[in-house]
């Protein structure tokens, strides 16, 4: 968590930091700093809140440089207040830092600081970091860099961090393990920041530094890139592929409702160059070189947190029933502390919108030590998961910044979907008349998605305004539909803060049916597929204890509308595709039930959007 950004040349340092960190926002928004060189002197600027009350903090002071650096926080360790909101200085106050990570180890650090006479002014790892360079930095007499390297060299844990020294005007420092860092390379001028998108307004020349990289900017000499023991390494120039217009709102209220409205567009995108309904037949480079490995997988793990399991749930039921390759899907959180049995035959996917969650990263580099063949599906192009795997596809939904997940979880499950067909045909577990109608039905996705945005957006903001004082809602689903209850109700508890659960339908016997009365809305994912009697069963037990149904169904159904109290028609299509269409209407409720109550939609109470802590 926590956005990092940086500037050194020719131009006003301040508004190039503040609207980086404006574009980094989503990674945390409890605090925020800025530190400039003016004059010979290190200053600091930092207030709790977001980045805007930063902006208002300054706007009355002089900001002036041409060297500067600034952090967006999501607290870890210590409360957000303006102590312990970044950048930290050193004791002496010659040196300052930002930081996004964790250092496990700075209590242990910190106490050692404490009996060398150090003192403390925040509750933060960070703080002792910067305090152990200066310390290593007064022992050894050496320059800044190498005592960022030895300091670097003695903390476990994970950091992308920036470092600026009262005594040089002309150099930034920066290292990272486990989050991300970003150089940007300009006329003259360099940019440091967390992801590429405070940087693609001015260049789309970029490097993304390695695990254990140190990259040293100097304003005359431009930069050097090492790892953290001293070693030059060579650095890649990635040129962008960024758009600015894709930062930003578009005439839409928020990003998140921009970004369900991208859908159609966005799951095109997904299946470009992929999925060709002329020829019906799906080519995916990613998955080409590793495809033995799937076919002949004993089975395949699936990790993931948040929306992402979500989709990885939908997957299970994409390979099993498809491609009859047996499928476990776990948190990656409890994966990877559990003693997993793994081996070289399974395939683990990750899946993952920002590619940097650590626990999803740790699953990963488990499974990899154990021998299985690890593939990758994400959406930020150049991010830690997509390095750590053998192969991998992009989801390229384009830049998500709402925190609540939408465009993002489409992508992933139509990525998926695609891999699951062309496995399947290729295993022979599906015939090519089968394939082919399939691929046809998929490429009528878009549209279809379209069609449920302009046909329930209206309905489904009547719906929010009747049930937004609710206290709790029930999702149900069944099947392919399962972990769309899951991810409506996800939805609805990350922006609006009203209690929900998912669950399969039938299992509500088992447990939530107790909580139904006239109050509870229940709101049920009831197209008509394999087990749609089922669901309608499932229904009249609700309604039978007063419960207020919301249904989606499957258009002109005629049995459910008359049991529901209210229906929202999405159109036909294949089984394994309906989740493509049903989460539709179930982000536009929670997205409209939020607005109604006046919460912060796009970065909601104690959330972040990409999460580089366990
Ligand atoms: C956070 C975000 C969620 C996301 C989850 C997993 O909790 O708020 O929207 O689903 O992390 O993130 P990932 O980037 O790995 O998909």
């Amino acid at each position: 968590m926590c956005g990092i950004v940086a500037y050194i040349g020719n131009n006003q340092a301040c508004p190039i930091v503040i609207k980086g960190l404006q574009r980094l926002e989503y990674r945390g928004y409890d605090s925020a700093g800025l530190a400039l060189l003016q004059n010979n002197q290190l200053n600091i600027f930092k207030t709790k809140g977001k980045v805007s009350d930063l902006e208002q903090f300054i706007s009355t002071k002089n900001t002036e440089s041409t060297i500067g650096m600034g952090h967006t926080r999501w607290a870890t360790h210590g409360v957000p207040n303006d102590v312990n909101a970044h950048p930290h200085y050193s004791g002496s106050k010659n040196i300052a830092i930002i930081h996004n990570g964790i250092i496990e180890n700075y209590a242990v650090l910190k106490e050692e600081l404490i009996k060398s006479g150090h003192s403390f002014m925040s509750d933060t790892d960070t703080e002792v970091l910067v305090h152990l360079i200066e310390e290593v930095q007064k022992n050894d007499q050496c320059s800044l860099e190498k005592a960022i390297q030895e300091a670097l060299n003695e903390v476990t844990g994970a950091y992308a961090i920036v470092v600026m020294d009262k005594n040089d005007p002309d150099t930034l420092y920066a290292a990272r393990k486990g989050s991300p860092l970003v150089l940007g390379i300009g006329k003259d001028e360099f940019f440091l920041a967390s992801d590429a998108t405070p940087i693609v307004e001015y260049t789309k020349n970029v490097v993304y530094i390695g695990e254990e990289e140190m990259v040293v900017v100097n304003r005359n000499n431009g930069f050097t890139l090492k790892t953290i023991q001293n070693v030059e390494k060579t650095p890649y120039i990635h040129e962008l592929e960024l758009k600015l217009e894709m930062l930003e709102k578009g005439g839409y209220e928020h990003f998140m409702l921009k970004e369900i409205y991208e859908q159609p567009r966005s799951i095109k995108d997904s299946m470009r160059g992929r999925l060709n309904a002329i020829d019906n037949t799906i080519k995916m480079a990613g998955v080409k070189e590793f495809e033995h490995k799937i076919i002949n997988a004993n089975r395949i793990l699936i990790v993931a947190c948040g929306t992402s399991w979500h989709a990885g749930l939908v997957a299970e039921y994409l390979f099993e029933d498809l491609a009859r390759i047996p499928v476990e899907v776990e948190y990656a959180s409890e994966f990877r502390y559990r003693n997993p049995v793994i081996n070289e035959n399974d395939v683990l996917i990750a899946i993952s919108q920002s590619g940097e969650t650590a626990d999803t990263l740790a699953a990963i580099k488990l499974a990899k030590e154990k021998g299985a063949t690890i593939f990758g599906i994400c959406n930020v192009v150049g991010s830690s998961i997509p390095r750590e795997t053998h192969a991998g596809s992009y989801t390229h939904a384009g830049p998500e910044i709402g925190v609540a997940s939408t465009k993002a979880f489409t992508a992933q499950v139509v990525v998926l979907t695609m891999i699951a067909i062309y496995i399947a045909f290729k295993k022979g577990k599906i015939t090519e008349s089968r394939y082919h109608q399939l691929i046809i039905e998929l490429d009528k996705i878009p549209d279809k998605v379209k069609h449920v945005l302009e046909t329930t957006n209206e309905q489904v903001k009547q719906i929010s305004d009747i049930y937004k004082d609710a206290h709790n809602f029930l999702y149900l689903g069944r099947g392919y539909n399962f972990p769309v209850a899951l991810e409506g109700a996800l939805k609805l508890k990350e922006i609006s803060y009203i209690h929900a659960e998912g669950y399969p339908a039938a299992e509500m016997k088992h447990g939530p049916i107790a909580l139904i009365d006239e109050n509870m809305p229940v709101v049920v994912v009831a197209t008509n597929q394999s087990a749609y009697e089922k669901i309608v069963s499932n229904i009249q037990e609700v309604v039978a204890r007063k419960g207020r149904v919301i249904a989606i169904v499957t258009k002109a159904d005629d049995t459910i509308k008359s049991l529901a109290e209210h229906v929202i028609e999405i159109p036909e299509t294949e089984e394994p595709f309906s989740p493509l269409l049903s989460v539709v209407p179930l982000q536009l409720l929670s997205y409209y039930i939020a607005v109604a109550l006046g919460k912060n939609v796009d970065q909601p109470r104690n959330l972040a959007k990409s999460v580089t802590v366990e």
